[in-house]
């Protein structure tokens, strides 16, 4: 079955709406003169939430086919939860996607798999689809368990997920000692975990479900390596942090088939 690659810039805590403004109309303008074909390969970018109206103006304005979310949301609807950000409030600014249990999120808040099966749940139930990370340490991967620790998060973050709710979401595979450090995974890494995923998934639900969920790699891609690691069959696209803050960089990883 093929799946369409899908490129996801994860801009975390960078850039303000200002910007914003700028990368977005530079990646656009970029893009456009590489000849990109969006619907070959998916393009979509995760600002923090000060920006998700900058980007909707920009893309709403030329009618920009980059999708863009949120790099996390609420699992309420409204009401007293102070800093927090509701599905409803993301999808009135037309997010479509929304990065859920980034490894981050999982340290320093202290996010469980349980909690982001929820919030995947949650953005689904919203029309938006979830980007659901999972990873192991540095530790996990020396011992050389890190294939059944990603498993075991796959199993309880997909707990509450229905078979067509899973295959129209996508699963970020970022090792998190390959987050940030320019330790890239090597691709045959990168398939060992990847295809594993899939694997646990065709177990869970069917091969149906496991062929058409999309999974992403993710952890110090960059342009001089984004082209090995897509070469593997079990990655369909890849979560990029620091390289996609800048717009001649992410728009050579966006284009890797070129
Ligand atoms: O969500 C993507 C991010 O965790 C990867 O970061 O800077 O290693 O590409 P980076």
């Amino acid at each position: 079955m093929a799946r369409t690659p899908i490129m996801a810039g994860n801009w975390k805590m960078n850039l303000d709406h200002l910007e914003a403004n700028h990368l977005v109309q530079k990646l656009a303008l970029t893009l456009k003169d590489l000849g990109h074909d969006y619907s070959a390969t998916e393009v979509v970018v995760v600002p923090p939430f000060t920006d998700i109206r900058t980007v909707q103006t920009v893309v709403d304005a030329d009618d920009l086919p980059i999708g863009y979310g949120a790099q996390d949301v609420s699992t309420h609807d409204e009401g007293a939860y102070t800093g927090e950000v509701s599905t409803g409030m993301l999808t009135k600014l037309g997010c479509s996607y929304v990065v859920v249990g980034h490894s981050e999120r999982r340290e320093y808040h202290g996010e469980s798999n349980e909690l982001v099966g929820a919030k995947a749940k949650k953005v689904l139930d919203a029309g938006m689809t979830p980007i659901m990370c999972c990873g192991e340490a540095l530790d996990i991967r020396k011992a050389g368990t890190h294939v059944e620790y990603v498993v075991g998060q796959i199993n309880a973050m997909l707990a509450g997920l229905s078979a067509e709710e899973v295959a129209k979401s996508v699963i970020a595979y970022e090792p998190i000692w390959a987050i940030g450090t320019g330790e890239v995974a090597t691709p045959e890494d990168a398939q060992e975990v990847c295809g594993a995923i899939r694997v646990r998934i065709a177990e869970l639900y069917d091969q149906g479900v496991a062929d058409a969920v999309r999974i992403q790699y993710g952890g110090s891609v960059k342009s001089s390596n984004v082209r090995d690691i897509m070469g593997q069959p079990d990655v369909d696209g890849a979560l990029v942090g620091g390289a996609s803050l800048k717009a001649d960089e992410f728009s050579k990883i966006v284009t890797f088939l070129k």
